[in-house]
């Protein structure tokens, strides 16, 4: 017998086998372990850029094919390239630009999922949450915790646009989503705006405060006080070489992230940054709030300018580049979920 046909009839005796056992509901590891714990990330998930500029018109057109009632939630989801039809940005996390239009109201619910708004463009619509409405302005970052009720609208005579990022894909692959509607489109208030930034995040916390869930209490990080912050560290020149001046969202009674499952950023590139390779396993999705500049991610060079909205995969290689001025960058991920279980990674430079 010659090799090949002792090959050949190997693969045949296999086949066999997989067949026989697959009528018991097995499958043999040795065919897919190469594919299922390989050497280092490989994802799915697609270095995508998306310019608000072309996006805007189709935004707007939106708000004149559906209400914002009708629709529920009127947004336009940032789907990744690299993964048609899944509704995500990264493999865990989903993200969309959501419009509402003066006079319109989002109707209150909740679920499961953990949301962030942070605000692209307009001023004076609100979130409120908990009973709480929160006043959004340009750059604010705003959660809305798993299952607290919430509901949008908008008392301003412009349109307001702001990137919706929520753990929908996580929750999915963990099965534990649920939802419900409040009887009423906006829910009852109970407290004064403000209160919660003035009760929690004014460097006090109320005497024997215990918290009550792992998201922070606090639900409007403003733009005007995030963005003070930068300014004033930046003076003892510290920058880090990948990162510039990076900031992280806390919860202000823990010190954890501000989210249980979602990390969220802000940092200050300035002038003529030049930063240095960086890469970690967290996919991370930019949202440009001030400035122009480009970022290298793996090969491709991504020219961006406020509003525009860019996702890195996990442990792709990118550097910041600012030449022209300052500019200033949110971001967001799932590191938190990485980091409590032990797994997250990140390395510098070319190692
Ligand atoms: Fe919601």
């Amino acid at each position: 017998m010659t090799q090949t046909a002792a090959t050949d009839d190997v693969a045949i005796a296999r086949r066999a086998y997989y067949e026989r056992i697959g009528e018991h509901k097995l499958t043999p590891l040795w065919e897919v372990l190469h594919g299922l714990v390989i050497p280092q990330p490989k994802s799915a998930c697609m270095a995508a850029l998306w310019h608000y500029d072309d996006l805007r018109p189709f935004i707007l057109e939106a708000g004149q094919l559906i209400t914002a009632k009708e629709a529920e939630r009127r947004v336009l989801i940032l789907e990744n390239p690299g993964m048609p039809g899944q509704s995500r940005i990264t493999t865990s996390l989903y993200a969309g630009l959501q419009l509402i239009l003066p006079g319109e109201v989002a109707p209150a619910h909740r679920h499961t999922q953990s949301a962030l708004r942070f605000v692209v463009e307009g001023s004076g619509a609100f979130t409120a949450v908990d009973g709480e409405k929160a006043i959004m302005e340009e750059g604010d970052f705003v959660i809305t915790p798993s299952w607290t009720w919430h509901d949008h609208g908008n008392d301003s005579a412009k349109p307001m646009v702001w990137m919706d990022g929520l753990d929908i894909p996580l929750i999915q692959s963990l099965e534990c989503s649920f939802m419900e509607r409040a009887a009423e489109d906006s829910q009852p208030l109970s407290k004064p705006v403000g209160d919660s930034l003035a009760r929690y995040g004014a460097g006090l916390l109320p005497v024997d405060y215990e918290p009550q869930s792992r998201t922070s209490p606090i639900f409007n990080y403003p733009y005007r006080r995030t963005r003070e912050a930068l300014e004033t560290m930046r003076r003892v020149e510290a920058w880090d070489a990948c990162h510039g001046l990076k900031m992280q969202y806390v919860n202000p009674a823990t010190g954890d992230y501000a989210m249980p499952t979602i990390g969220s950023f802000m940092q200050l590139l300035p002038k003529g940054f030049n930063g240095e390779r960086y890469r970690a396993t967290d996919a991370t999705v930019f949202s440009i709030v001030e400035g122009e500049g480009y970022s290298m991610v793996g090969e491709e060079r991504f020219d961006w300018v406020k509003r525009d909205t860019f996702v890195v995969p996990s442990w792709v290689p990118y550097s910041h580049h600012a030449p022209k001025g300052d500019a200033v960058l949110f971001s967001f991920s799932d590191r938190p979920v990485q980091k409590k279980l032990g797994l997250w990674r990140e390395s510098r430079g070319n190692r």
